[in-house]
């Protein structure tokens, strides 16, 4: 069986002491066998090399939270994807509603990063989902479609394998209010049923991870849900305690 990824996003949260706490609390907690779940941290850039020394000798993987679209040049203020490699990453965030929403990322710019971070070989949790106007129009699948097929326009089979989408309804991010486990398996075979209908090989096998208010209170049911390989966590994922739960609740 294909391990359970577990992702921690700290958005914009925590200077060097609280992240050196944080990860060396959930080294702690977790011990060095995870059974069966992948463990990613996406730390701020700043925190990169910090987070880095603090998991070597460790399973835990390192993310970065966006990219930029070129390797280098005149773009104050981005990161590449080589960066974020030599800064021992090997996941990269795309596409994250607050990205989308607040800094305006369309999906002609998501299917652009996903291309470059793909070609240096970053993995992608590529991130999608309905706002609640949207869920109220009964326009979720439609949106969450378009938003795949823009981002993934350029992919071919091979590229399959180093990418993960996270379904993460805007409406449940940060707001205390998860999607249910039927909202969230509903969404979740629907992307699973549209790549295997768009790539002959390794279609069925994509991972989809949820996002949106996971807690230790909601985890065992969100992860035992059909078509839920796991989840994007926030705010939980902010101190040792919850997090370590919500990493020890998904493994065998
Ligand atoms: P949340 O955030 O767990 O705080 O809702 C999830 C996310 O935005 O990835």
């Amino acid at each position: 069986m294909r391990n359970k990824i577990i992702a921690a996003n700290w958005k914009m949260n925590l200077l060097h002491a609280d992240a050196v706490r944080l990860v060396n609390g959930i080294k702690e907690k977790i011990g060095n066998e995870l059974n069966g779940v992948d463990v990613v941290l996406a730390p701020p850039y700043t925190l990169l090399s910090t987070v880095s020394e603090l998991i070597k000798n460790t399973h835990i993987q390192l993310c970065g939270q966006n990219v930029f679209w070129k390797q280098s040049g005149a773009y104050t203020g981005e990161i590449s994807p080589e960066m974020l490699k030599d800064s021992s990453c090997n996941w990269v965030i795309i596409g994250h509603s607050e990205r989308r929403n607040i800094m305006g990322e369309d999906d002609e710019i998501i299917r652009k990063k996903v291309n470059t971070a793909l070609d240096s070989g970053l993995k992608v949790i590529l991130c999608v989902g309905e706002s609640l106007e949207q869920r109220e129009g009964g326009l979720e699948e439609k949106i969450i479609k378009n938003q795949v097929e823009i981002a993934l326009k350029d992919i071919n089979n091979d590229r399959l394998e180093n990418i993960v989408v996270a379904y993460e309804p805007v409406w449940a991010i940060g707001t205390g209010k998860n999607a249910t486990p039927r909202q969230i398996s509903e969404i979740h075979t629907m992307i699973k049923k549209w790549f295997s209908g768009h790539f002959e090989k390794n279609g069925e096998n994509m991972s989809v991870l949820y996002g949106g208010s996971v807690s230790p209170d909601n985890i065992v049911e969100i992860i035992n849900s059909e078509n839920v390989d796991g989840a994007l966590v926030g705010g939980a994922s902010l101190k040792a305690e919850s997090f370590s739960k919500i990493v020890l609740a998904s493994g065998d």
